[in-house]
């Protein structure tokens, strides 16, 4: 696996980084360890968690494979914004959460600092400036390294960077964004963002939840037991899935991995990687076998063609603002030159 830098610091990831959202949910202990050793031996070294996962089961398995590995080339990113458990203040960004939110997790962890720890989410309720001052103190107190977001809008992170400009307070460094060849509206605003200011940007959801595998492809209504799709008790979330746009996907990547010998899950996973604006998309899986197909989505790309094609296929309709201004870029660019 290739190594990038994590956005704008001095930190290398492999890239592909591992998410964990399946440890002590799909994947039990023995599971999880067996994906992390794989991963590792297999030149990854970034690993996604958040205090959330199965109720924290995630970062505690993590934590006991920490102890017999070799920590400091590892790159341990978590979050937290989302409820932990019952209780007015147990939620958000406010620096009371925060705080105890990364003691804890450092105790799941078994570790005494965080690489990356990301808010998971905006919090409406907290002032940016709790939030942000909170993340400095924390980076300066040495219990994080650095500094990512997750699912902001464009102007809320722009928002947040200039704050930490204005204060001389440490900078978010990376963007974990829903993005996959379904969800593309993260191209509007929020990779162009990240390519400007240098950005991490850690796609989550790279395969829609399965839905880019190709496996449901005779319809998300006879999805199997035994899928995250088929087990879900809310599936009408992925009826979403059912669109004449997402059969075009599936009928396009499928036509791709028949051209290249690639799975279908390998094909979308290399569509992300072909992005300039990605550093890791953050791959998840429910066992070895998952994870093996899905880590050889690296070493070889799609052609620009290829990826072209996948690009027609999944457009979309765009509106204003986002309609406009490509014809006006090209007329500047030709008065330069
Ligand atoms: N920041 C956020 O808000 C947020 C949200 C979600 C996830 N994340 C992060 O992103 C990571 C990845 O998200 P995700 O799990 O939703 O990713 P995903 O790649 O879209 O979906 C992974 C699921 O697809 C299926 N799958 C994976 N590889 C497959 C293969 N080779 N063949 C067939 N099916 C396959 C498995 O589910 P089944 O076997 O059950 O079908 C697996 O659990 C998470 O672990 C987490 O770290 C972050």
């Amino acid at each position: 696996m290739k190594l990038k830098k994590l956005g704008r610091t001095g930190t290398l990831v492999s890239e592909l980084c591992l998410g964990t959202m399946t440890l002590g949910w799909q994947a039990d202990e023995n599971q999880g360890n067996k994906m992390l050793d794989k991963f590792v031996e297999r030149g990854g070294n970034f690993i996604d968690t958040a205090n959330v996962y199965s109720e924290g089961k995630s970062e505690e398995i993590i934590g006991k494979w920490l102890l017999r590995n070799d920590r400091e080339n590892l790159v341990i990113a978590t979050k937290a914004r989302f409820r932990t458990r019952d209780g007015i203040n147990t939620v958000g960004l406010s620096r009371k959460h925060l705080h105890h939110a990364v003691k804890q997790s450092l105790a799941r962890l078994q570790t005494d600092y965080i690489d990356l720890f990301q808010v998971h989410a905006w919090d409406p309720l907290t002032p940016l400036e709790e939030t942000f001052s909170s993340l400095n103190a924390l980076v300066e107190e040495g219990l994080i390294r650095y500094i990512g977001i997750s699912n902001f809008r464009g102007w809320q992170f722009e928002k947040a960077l200039s704050l930490c400009r204005s204060r001389g307070w440490h900078e978010p460094i990376s963007l974990q964004p829903h993005y996959n060849i379904i969800v593309r509206g993260t191209e509007l605003e929020l990779l162009p963002m990240a390519l400007a200011e240098g950005i991490a940007v850690l796609p989550w959801s790279p395969l829609a939840g399965g839905v880019l595998s190709g496996k449901y492809r005779d319809g998300i209504s006879n999805a199997p037991a035994g899928t995250r799709i088929g087990d879900s008790r809310n599936r009408e979330n992925y009826n979403k899935y059912e669109s004449v746009r997402t059969k075009k996907i599936l009928d396009t990547v499928a036509k791709i991995s028949h051209e290249t010998g690639k799975t279908m899950t390998q094909v979308s996973l290399n569509w992300l990687l072909c992005n300039p604006a990605v550093t890791s998309p953050i791959i998840g899986a429910r066992n070895e076998v998952q994870l093996l197909e899905n880590m050889q989505s690296t070493g070889w790309s799609l052609s620009t063609e290829q990826v072209k094609e996948i690009n027609k296929a999944s457009e979309l309709e765009l509106t204003y603002p986002y309609d406009s201004g490509a014809e006006d870029q090209q007329n500047r660019d030709r008065e330069l030159n």
